[in-house]
C-alpha cells in the first residue's frame, strides 16, 4: 500500500530517541521520493567486483535508482559506468553482460565508443565535430576499493575512500582485495529498501525467523568512522554455512585475533551490507524500486587461493545454500511487516537494546532529508 498523506497528527511529531520510525517512512511515495533526491542519488550504492569485467569491452547492463546503466572496462583498462540511454532518441542500448568493443543502439544504430564518445550516427551530416562531442554517453562516476566497484550520480559526493571512513581498517587482514565473486542472485523483495538494511543489523529476531537455519544469535555493536556502521556476530567459527560441522573450506590466513573471533555485518549507507566473515564475504546490495518494493541483490567471494581449490565448486555450494535460505526468511518477515506498516493505526513503537542499529541507521536516514520535508515523516 501506498499512503501519500501524512499518517495523523501524533505521527507528524518526531520520533523520540529509541523508537521505531513513523509508518510514512515506509509507506508514503512522498518519503520515497525525497529519499531519492537526497540519499539514493546523493551516495555511493555497490555495483559488483572487478574481476567481473577481466577483458577490455566486458560490460554489464544493471538497474539503478537512477535508471538503467553500464558498466564496462574501456581500451584503457579502466572500469567506467555510463547512463545506459542513446543519446538520439533515447533508446535502451545494451542489455544482460557480454562483451563488445563498440556499443551500437539497435534503434537507428548510433554507436559509442568504450569512452562512451560518439562514433557513429547514420543520416545525421548536419552534426559538426564539436556537435557530436556534445553526444557522447552521460558518464556516471565510479570508484573501486579493494576490488568492490560503487556508483553515485553525485558529481560532488566526497570520494568513495572518504564515504567508508575506517572500513578499510577493520578488515585489513581480511585482503579483500584477493577475493573472487562467484556466487549473484536477486530477490524481488515486496518491502521498503530500509526494512531490508534494518533487518540486515540485527540479531534480535533471528532465534524466530530463522529457527530452521542460523538459529539465535548475538552481536556486539562497533564503533566506527565514516558512512557506516557494524556490528560482529561473535563465532569462531565461520557462520556462513549451517550446521554443526567445521565450515568446508578454509580460513582466510593471517586474520586478527578479533577477525578470528566472528563475522561482521556492515551497513555502508545507503544500501550495502558486507557480511565479512572468517572465510569469505556475501554481500546484499538493495536497490529501492517504489516505497513498497525493492530489489534485493545477493553476492559472494571468496579468497582466490579458495577459489583455487579443487573441491571448491561442491563446498561452495553449501554457502550459496545458507545465503539464498536465510535471504528469503527475511524477506517473508519483512513482506509480512510491509503489509503490517500499511495500518493507519501503527505508532511508532520503543525500540530494545538489541535495536541499537536499527536507530542509528533511522537517525541516519532522517539526518539525510532537509528539515522542511521531514514534516512528512
Ligand atoms: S534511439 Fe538510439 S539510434 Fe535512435
Ligand atoms: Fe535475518
Amino acid at each position: 500500500m501506498n499512503r501519500t498523506d501524512p499518517v495523523g497528527p501524533k505521527a507528524s511529531s518526531p520520533p523520540g530517541p529509541a523508537s521505531s520510525l513513523p509508518a510514512s517512512c515506509y509507506v508514503s511515495t512522498e518519503m520515497f521520493a525525497a529519499e531519492l533526491r537526497h540519499i539514493h542519488l546523493r551516495h555511493w550504492f555497490f555495483v559488483g567486483r572487478e574481476e567481473e569485467f577481466p577483458a577490455q569491452g566486458d560490460y554489464r547492463a544493471i538497474e539503478t535508482v537512477g535508471g538503467p546503466a553500464i558498466v564496462l572496462r574501456d581500451l584503457s583498462g579502466t572500469l567506467r559506468g555510463f547512463a545506459n540511454v542513446c543519446r538520439h532518441r533515447g533508446g535502451l542500448l545494451l542489455e544482460g553482460s557480454g562483451n563488445s568493443q563498440v556499443i551500437t543502439c539497435p534503434y537507428h544504430a548510433w554507436s559509442y565508443r568504450l569512452d562512451g564518445s560518439l562514433r557513429g550516427a547514420p543520416w545525421m551530416e548536419q552534426l559538426d565535430d564539436a556537435a557530436r562531442a556534445r553526444l557522447g554517453l552521460a558518464p556516471i562516476r565510479l570508484e573501486s576499493w579493494a576490488g568492490f566497484v560503487f556508483m553515485t550520480f553525485d558529481a560532488n559526493a566526497p570520494s568513495l575512500r572518504l564515504h567508508l571512513g575506517d572500513l578499510p581498517e577493520l578488515f585489513a587482514s581480511h585482503r579483500l582485495d584477493q577475493m573472487v565473486c562467484t556466487f549473484r542472485t536477486s530477490f524481488h523483495a515486496g518491502c521498503n529498501w530500509k526494512l531490508i538494511l534494518e533487518n540486515a543489523m540485527e540479531t534480535y529476531h533471528t532465534g524466530w525467523v530463522h529457527a530452521a537455519t542460523v538459529g539465535a544469535q548475538s552481536s556486539v555493536s562497533l564503533d566506527t568512522r565514516g558512512a557506516w556502521q557494524a556490528i560482529q556476530v561473535l563465532s569462531e567459527t565461520s557462520i556462513a554455512v549451517l550446521g554443526d560441522a567445521p565450515p568446508p573450506l578454509p580460513p582466510i590466513e593471517g586474520l586478527t585475533k578479533a577477525a578470528r573471533q566472528g563475522t561482521y555485518f556492515t551497513c555502508i549507507h545507503p544500501t550495502t551490507q558486507f557480511a565479512v566473515a572468517q572465510d569469505c564475504l556475501w554481500w546484499l546490495a538493495v536497490r529501492p524500486l517504489a516505497a513498497d518494493r525493492s530489489v534485493l541483490e545477493l553476492g559472494g567471494c571468496f579468497p582466490r587461493s579458495t577459489v583455487a581449490l579443487p573441491d571448491f565448486p561442491r563446498h561452495a555450494e553449501a554457502y550459496y545454500d545458507r545465503w539464498r535460505r536465510v535471504a528469503i526468511e527475511d524477506l517473508q518477515i519483512l513482506e509480512r511487516q510491509q503489509r503490517a506498516l500499511g495500518s493507519v493505526l501503527h505508532q511508532p513503537g520503543p525500540l530494545s537494546w538489541r535495536d541499537d542499529q536499527v536507530h542509528l541507521f533511522g537517525q541516519w536516514v532522517l539526518r539525510q532529508i532537509p528539515p522542511d520535508q521531514r514534516k512528512m515523516v
